[in-house]
């Protein structure tokens, strides 16, 4: 998409047809063409990605008057607050919120609103994926046919490591544990361990783990999982969470999956838990850094599955998050109460 770095004709306070007053919004990352020309049916609208350098200074100088923000992938601090100070909106098309100050939006009055639901299921998908392939090392073998290295039929040092039956451990149980959970117990008879908060009431959330999902404390799961998987929110409360303690109550030869947020784990022990063989392969789809530096030892790590951060990186359900997060800025906007405010705690 081209960026726009001149605003759609500067009204503020001509009335739309709707009869509500055209506003300012900065959109801070590229929107799919029909929903971007839905914001600039209603409001005045400025593209710049902070990112691309050649649209920095439209994005600085389109703060202090934007009274909506929408996108993703990018940190919004205080200090970019301070320089909003119209804004009542920002709109992520994301389900997390890790890059937004919470409590100073929270003080400002400033709205929220984020995609949960409609990426349930596909970044279920990426996680679940990773589990197969760090277990049956399909990338690894995959490259070795890549790289003319299939001469002879696999021996025992190629064979993977089954994963239907084997015990998965969920760390977060919301709407993308839960889904991760009913493929690998009703996909893959594996019996679940999850670890939230609190117990999930599952005959009432979700029936069809009754019986198969058993909530277990944090260093229970640890020891009682062949394969561990983070699926919770990034917070000050979670980060850094798995370091080498963490590591070294996984079983011996556990696989580790983080599809969640890099923030979560201490990298450095993760390596240190491969380089040592405690563990036996790790799948990733996010990282402490992102893009990961091409100098970190786990891009090119034998024993790491790395995807650049596709969990919910597919035609459809990337369109879905920005007719939503589009639908929930108009929603603020227009004094309606936008479909998927954050709230604390139900991402
Ligand atoms: C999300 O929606 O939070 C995904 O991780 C993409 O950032």
């Amino acid at each position: 998409m081209t960026p726009h770095t001149e605003p759609t004709p500067a009204t503020p306070a001509t009335a739309t047809a709707a009869g509500t007053a055209r506003r300012r919004v900065l959109v801070f990352r590229e929107l799919p063409e029909d929903q971007l020309r839905r914001l600039q049916d209603a409001h005045d609208v400025i593209v710049a990605n902070p990112r691309v350098p050649a649209q920095r200074a439209a994005f600085d100088a389109a703060l202090a008057d934007a009274d909506g923000m929408i996108g993703s992938s990018y940190p919004v601090d205080d200090a970019m607050l301070a320089r909003a100070p119209r804004l009542q909106v920002i709109s992520s098309v994301s389900v997390g919120v890790d890059n937004y100050p919470l409590t100073a939006l929270q003080s400002r009055g400033i709205t929220l609103c984020h995609t949960p639901g409609v990426l349930t299921e596909t970044t279920a998908d990426t996680i679940f994926g990773l589990v197969i392939a760090a277990s049956r090392r399909m990338v690894e073998l995959a490259n070795l046919v890549r790289d003319g290295h299939w001469t002879k039929n696999i021996g025992e040092d190629h064979f993977g490591w089954d994963v239907h039956g084997k015990t998965l451990g969920i760390v977060g149980f919301g709407r993308i544990g839960q889904a991760v959970a009913r493929r690998a117990a009703l996909g893959f008879g594996m019996p679940v361990l999850y670890h939230a908060r609190r117990p999930v009431d599952l005959g009432e959330q979700a029936p069809e783990l009754a019986g198969r999902a058993t909530y277990a404390a944090f260093d229970d799961l640890l020891a009682g999982a062949d394969i561990v998987a983070l699926v919770l929110p990034l917070s000050a409360a979670t980060a850094g969470m798995i370091g080498p303690a963490q590591f070294a109550r996984m079983r011996p030869g556990a696989i580790f999956i983080n599809g969640a947020r890099g923030g979560l784990v201490q990298e450095d022990a993760l390596l240190q838990a491969l380089d040592s063989g405690h563990l036996r392969a790790a799948g990733l789809d996010v990282f402490a850094t992102e893009p990961l530096p091409l100098d970190s030892p786990l891009r090119t790590h034998p024993r790491v599955t790395a995807l650049p951060h596709i969990g919910s990186a597919t035609v459809e359900t990337r369109h879905a998050m920005a007719t939503l997060a589009t639908t929930n800025l108009l929603d603020a906007l227009a004094g309606r109460t936008p479909q998927a405010v954050y709230r604390s705690g139900r991402a």
